[in-house]
């Protein structure tokens, strides 16, 4: 098979939980899904019909890093967050995961590599070596609350690293940066001359308040080159809308030649469309609509899970602060398979932790989202097999 870059070397092997999922679904059995994260299939508001129908819907103004009024939008909606935004810092991609790989276009040979946090999001594996590049996971440890240590970060950086991925919160630990991290981090960044990449994706969705939280790296000068990410695929719920942002911050001659190469990346795609673009003022000003269903949504089915564990339960609730998802911290024996499996078997899916790189114990990924009568259905046979 050597006609075929190595980048596309994936396995293509379905795990145990997908063939039983697939098995199952055959058989016409049943299935409360727990790792359903998306969000327009689980009756959340979205917005109103008919926006995509623009006047200019059918014009084409082929503006590389997006039409001005939409950059201007995006530039309000961060400002509403705190320091004042130009929208000449801001590019627009189809989504936060082609920023991604802009990105690694633009900060990476090669053969480089960048920093990930794990556990994390699955999809860096993807993005990373659809580049060609390495990606080197720095742990963020359990007992820290899974937040970072910048000193494993440091530990982890070769001479080939050319970025820091933030997420900020983590998916799925919900977990928040916060000030002393992140000052430690810029820091580290910029004696070593790494970018610093901050997913803000779920930053709106916070359950509480913290002191020193990092909501946004947007307009905090920081001594390093700074990209801000996000889209509407999760700041209104609409991923198949394929809009996604990125601020460019950072010390100012660097910013201004990433946002020079940027442009000539992103003109080569011209992948925004126009009609999301036109649209992008109003979807923004719809979007606290959403966000606001969604954090009913998750904390309410959050706070039913923390009901229906038992007192003198094996398993837990890890703690954290936003986010869509809940990570349960369950017994080595049997392990996370097992019992996604025996989970699958009572008609409940969820995910094992190792999808995210969880390590040194066992857990499980669900997801906050689903409608709250079918979540709390699912929570009776998720106690009583995690009873057993
Ligand atoms: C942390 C994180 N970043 C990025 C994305 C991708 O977003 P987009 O749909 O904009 O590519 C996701 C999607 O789930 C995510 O969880």
């Amino acid at each position: 098979m050597s006609s075929f870059s190595s980048r596309t070397l994936f396995s293509r092997t379905l795990n145990s939980l997908a063939k039983a999922l697939a098995k199952r679904r055959a058989q016409g059995q049943p299935v409360i899904d727990l790792t359903e994260s998306n969000p327009t299939r689980v009756g959340l508001p979205r917005p109103e019909p008919g926006l995509l129908a623009t006047p200019e819907a059918y014009s084409y103004e082929p503006e590389s890093t997006g039409l001005l009024p939409a950059r201007q939008a995006v530039a309000a909606h961060l400002s509403s967050r705190g320091a004042k935004v130009s929208p000449e810092h801001v590019v627009l991609s189809a989504s936060t995961s082609e920023a991604y790989s802009w990105l690694f276009k633009l900060l990476c040979d090669p053969g480089d590599n960048v920093l990930v946090p794990a556990p994390s999001y699955p999809l860096f594996q993807f993005l990373t070596q659809l580049e060609g590049v390495e990606l080197k996971p720095y742990r963020l440890p359990r007992a820290h609350g899974f937040g970072l240590d910048v000193d494993t970060v440091a530990a982890t950086r070769d001479l080939r690293s050319r970025a820091v991925l933030v997420v900020n919160p983590g998916n799925p630990t919900g977990h928040y940066l916060h000030e002393g991290e992140l000052a430690a981090l810029a820091e580290l960044c910029a004696e070593t001359d790494m970018a610093l990449i901050c997913d803000e994706v779920f930053s709106d969705f916070a359950w509480d308040t913290e002191p020193g939280r990092v909501t946004t790296v947007v307009g905090r000068s920081l001594p390093v080159l700074t990209f801000s990410l996000s889209g509407l695929s999760k700041v209104s719920g609409q991923p198949g809308l394929k809009l996604g942002w990125m601020h460019v911050g950072g010390p100012m001659a660097e910013r201004d030649e990433a946002l020079a190469r940027l442009e000539l990346i992103a003109d080569t795609f011209l992948s925004v469309n126009t009609p999301v673009q036109q649209a992008l003022p109003t979807l923004l000003a719809q979007a606290p609509r959403f966000q606001a269903a969604v954090l009913e949504r998750v904390k309410e089915n959050r706070q039913r899970l923390l009901a229906a564990r038992p007192a003198n339960a094996t398993w837990d609730v890890i703690p954290a602060h936003g986010g869509w998802n809940a990570v349960l911290r369950i017994p080595m024996e049997p392990g996370e398979e097992a019992t996604c499996l025996e989970l699958l078997d009572a008609g409940v899916l969820v995910q094992p932790g190792y999808f995210y790189d969880f390590i040194g114990g066992a857990g499980l990924v669900l997801s906050l989202l689903p409608p709250p009568d079918a979540f709390a259905t699912a929570l009776v046979p998720l106690v009583r097999v995690l009873s057993r």
